[in-house]
């Protein structure tokens, strides 16, 4: 039911960058879209390679030993977040999650800090302007207690909304198309800004990829 309700978000249930596997059939870490140093000086090389490199990392491994000889071998990342349990899917949404976060960074590019095209008419149209929408996000990254995510998804009537998940859920669970997400982990910022939450959400604005925003709308 969840799979049909992915299907009817138009969240592509086996996407390529999700899905990266070996000739084994494992799931693989997949490319990053840029150099390790290409967000500095607002998420640093050394963040990246911990972050990237050996968390993202990991919950892949552990997916691939927990869904080895079972069920969901066969299926899409997508499936598995869709589908699973308990450590299962939190190691499965961690994996998507995470790909989803790093797939929509790029270098600094001052001509390119603010969206455009369709996914900021979107933006002026729910929140009334760019701002307003950076503001509602930033409250939610920021006021998100403990270990989490914050996201822009758009629902099955096609209207914007901000949310909060906590741990490795995932807004797929709950009938939204994610859109764009920032990580609140401490693991995605201590090594940079240390406690500084709001310093990490602030650098943030610099390095979105808007256009992968874009193509997310579909
Ligand atoms: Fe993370």
């Amino acid at each position: 039911m969840k799979t049909e309700l992915a299907k009817e978000l138009n969240v592509l249930i086996s996407s390529p960058v999700m899905n990266k596997r070996g000739e084994d059939h494992k799931f693989q870490l997949p490319a990053l879209p840029y150099a390790e140093n290409a967000l500095e000086p607002y998420i640093s090389a050394r963040t990246i390679q911990y972050h990237y490199g050996k968390h993202l990392a990991t919950y892949i491994t552990n997916m691939n030993n927990l869904i080895a000889g079972t069920e969901y071998e066969h299926l899409s990342l997508e499936e598995i977040v869709l589908k699973a349990e308990g450590g299962l899917f939190n190691n499965a949404a961690q994996t998507y999650n995470h790909v989803f976060y790093f797939e929509a960074f790029q270098a600094h590019d001052a001509q390119k800090i603010l969206p455009s095209g369709k996914i900021a008419e979107l933006i002026n149209a729910s929140f009334g302007s760019f701002d307003a929408f950076k503001e509602a996000f930033a409250k939610a990254a920021t006021t998100l207690f403990g270990s989490g995510w914050a996201w822009l998804t758009i629902n099955k009537d096609g209207k914007l909304e901000i949310e909060q998940t906590g741990n490795a859920d995932s807004p797929l669970r709950h009938g939204k198309k994610p859109l764009l997400t920032i990580d609140v982990w401490e693991h995605a910022y201590y090594l940079d800004t240390q406690n500084a939450r709001p310093k990490y959400i602030e650098n943030f604005w610099n390095i979105v990829n808007w256009e992968v925003v874009n193509q997310r709308l579909g």
